[in-house]
Formats: structure tokens, sequence, C-alpha cells
């Protein structure tokens, strides 16, 4: 009963200790705690061409902070987002999480974008034992980074291959089958390596491989020349202004067959790319916005009034890094109080418990293996249905 009285008083008071306390103190032994609102980064694309992506992830968390400091936060306390743009590359990626890091003192980090940022960005964090949460990486090898990155971003491996059969399923004549993809990106050489032997483990005959890069514009040489080795399915691993574009280039080209995206076109910005040619692609992805479940409910609705538009699976995966790192953070400070840990602990006693949670979040129930690999029961495929208008679409699922 006691327990319960304050915890009331500490909601009713949350905004004037934020108030009292924001000063904070920056010596290198005290804690994030003390500050009041408790600082987690967030580091993804905002700017460049990756953008595309990093702005479903950056919609995510801002609804997740609002809905959970709207329920009290962490036993009382506010979270704070502390946002520091990665934009497209490596060193991008490597500057935003040093400041989050050392300056803005974050209790653990959400991001980055891409996994060919997180090869070089996260190891910087993990060596500093800050906890990291990749929230759309999906290349194979990202939380053996190390001990302090974990992911709620489905690797490919789990993923991609689900796409393949579902476009079986829906035109069992398939047999031949042409593939793409961007040979100067970690995440889309990964995906690859699963769709091509997802396609020679269907029986299928992978006709040509055909490379390109994130930055190219002009598809027209790799695209005549699948064409011309007759594929039925064409398999694209690329982001999303490349991959957008190949669909484009493909269909101009004549093409008709069926097409398959990976995990670069799982936002809503691809549709404003590839326009009345992206009707059609298939892809597989980690979240549905028809999951069922209370807190997928006021998620999607969130989004929805804030957006128009269903929320893609970065935006899902976003909202479920913060609810981890709010979650675990409950669990820590009813075991110790977190205000009273200095931030090295903190950040350590945090990796260790995320670790070890069950959350049940917009992508269903989720937990971790001790690794920081995700553990996720369910996965769709969807199919873009663009309206008549050209330019606006949707991911319709396929059942
Ligand atoms: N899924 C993409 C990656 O891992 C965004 O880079």
């Amino acid at each position: 009963m006691k327990k319960v009285i304050i915890n009331t008083l500490l909601l009713v008071a949350g905004t004037i200790l934020v108030t009292a306390c924001t000063s904070g103190n920056n010596s290198d032994t005290n804690n994030a705690g003390t500050s009041s609102a408790i600082p987690i980064g967030i580091g993804f694309a905002q700017t460049s061409n990756i953008a595309l992506l990093g702005q479903d992830g950056v919609n995510g968390v801002k609804i997740a902070e609002k809905y959970f400091n709207d329920k009290g936060g962490v036993n009382g306390t506010p979270i704070k987002l502390v946002f520091q743009d990665t934009g497209g590359d490596e060193q991008g990626a490597i500057n935003a999480f040093q400041t989050l890091i050392n300056k803005d003192r974050v209790v653990g980090i959400v991001g980055p974008t891409l996994s060919q940022q997180a090869f070089s960005a996260s190891p910087i964090a993990d060596r500093a034992k800050v906890p990291v949460i990749g929230a759309s990486n999906t290349a194979k090898g990202i939380p053996e980074i190390g001990d302090y990155v974990a992911r709620v971003s489905a690797p490919v491996s789990t993923v991609a291959p689900n796409a393949v059969k579902a476009a079986l399923k829906q035109n069992p004549n398939i047999k031949r089958v042409a593939v793409f993809f961007a040979q100067n990106d970690a995440f889309n050489k990964s995906e690859t390596e699963i769709f091509q032997k997802a396609v020679k483990d269907s029986g299928l005959e992978l006709v040509t491989v055909q490379k390109f890069q994130t930055t190219d514009t002009d598809f027209q040489a790799q695209a005549t020349s699948a064409i011309n080795a007759k594929p039925d399915l064409v398999i694209i691993s690329g982001l999303t202004a490349d991959g957008g574009n190949l669909v484009r280039q493909l269909r101009e080209l004549g093409y008709k067959g069926a097409i398959i995206g990976g995990n670069g076109f799982n936002t809503s910005n691809i549709f404003k790319v590839c326009r009345a040619s992206c009707d059609g692609v298939m892809l597989a992805q980690a979240y549905s916005p028809e999951h069922p479940g209370e807190i997928n409910k006021t998620f999607r609705q969130a989004y929805l009034s804030q957006f128009k538009t269903e929320p893609p699976q970065f935006s899902a995966q976003a909202f479920a890094a913060v609810q981890v790192y709010v979650e675990a953070l409950q669990a820590l400070d009813k075991k110790t109080k977190v205000s009273t840990l200095p931030l090295p602990q903190l950040r350590t006693e945090l990796n260790k418990q995320l670790l070890t949670g069950k959350y049940n979040t917009p992508l269903g129930e989720i937990s971790f293996t001790p690794a920081g690999e995700i553990v996720q029961k369910d996965f769709y495929v969807a199919q873009i249905k663009m309206e008549k208008d050209g330019s606006t679409g949707k991911f319709a699922l396929v059942k």
C-alpha cells in the first residue's frame, strides 16, 4: 500500500522532478538517474538517402516515448530520448554514437539504421560498455559484435525465405530466378546469400546474379542482362532508393514477372520511388499492423492518427527497442533504484537485465538469446498494392 502511494506521488511530482534536477552532474561516476528524466540515445539516419529508412525509426521511437511516459515512465521517472543523426555512412554513425556515449551520457542506444553502420559504430559502444539495441539491423553477425549489442530486428535468415515461399504459392509456375544485390552494403550481401540459398533449396534455377551499388541510379545494363536471361521471378536486395529505382527500370524495360524485395523495401517511402511500378512487389516482414493485442492496437492508432498511413516495420521495431529499455529499467529499478547507480554501473546492469526479460510488444512477444539475438514468433509476407494515383499505396498482408 505504502509503495503504491509513493509511486503515485512520484508520478504526480514527475514534472517537478524533471525541472528540479535537469542540471545533473557530469562527473564520470555520477549517473544518468540523478537528472531525473532517463536519457536513451537514438542514433538513426535523419539525413541522406538512408533517411528514407531512418525516418520510420524516428517516428516509432517518438510514439514510444509518449506512450511510456504517459504510463509513468520508469516507476515514476520519465525517459527522455536524445537524438543524434547518423547520416547514411559509417563515420556519421561513429560520430553520433560517440556523442551519445560521452556528451549526452545516455543509458543505452537504439540504432544505427544500417547494418553497414552498425559494424563500425556498435563496437565503439560495446567497448565503452554501453548497451545498443539495433532496431533495423538485419545482417548476419550483429549481436555477435559484442556483449553489449542486441537487436529487435529479426535477421535476414529468419525473415527473407518466407517471401520466396509466398511467391511460389501465389505462382507455382515460377522456375527461373534472377537475383540482384547491392554489393557495397553489409546487410544486402548477407540477405542475398539467404535468398540465393532459398532459391536453390526450393528447386528453382538461379539464372543470373546482378550486382549494383546502393548509390546507383541507372540500372539499365544489369536490368537488360537479367531480362535476357528470361526470369519468372526477380529478387532484389537493395536499400530503398536504389531498390525502388531498379524495380521501376525493370518494369520500364518490359519485365512482367514476379518481384520480391528485401528488407530495404520495408518502408512506405518506397512507394514514392517506384510509384505505380511498386504494385505487386512481395516482401517478408517481421511486423504486421494487424498483429493482435492491446499494445499494437494503441501503437497502430497513434501512428495512423499522426501519419495517416499504417505503421511500417521499422517504426514498430523502433518502438519495441524503446520498450525493451523502459521495461528493463523498470525491472532493474525495482531491485536497485536506478537513480542511485553510477552511470557505468547502470549501463552494465541495464545490459544484463534487458537480455533476461520477455516483452509483449507490437511485434508480438519477444525475448533475447544470451548473445542478444531476438527471439520472435510471428512473421508475415506482404504485397504492395498501389492506388490509382500511382504515389500512395499499402503493404497488403498475404494470407
Ligand atoms: N535492414 C537494413 C540493414 O540491416 C536496413 O542495414
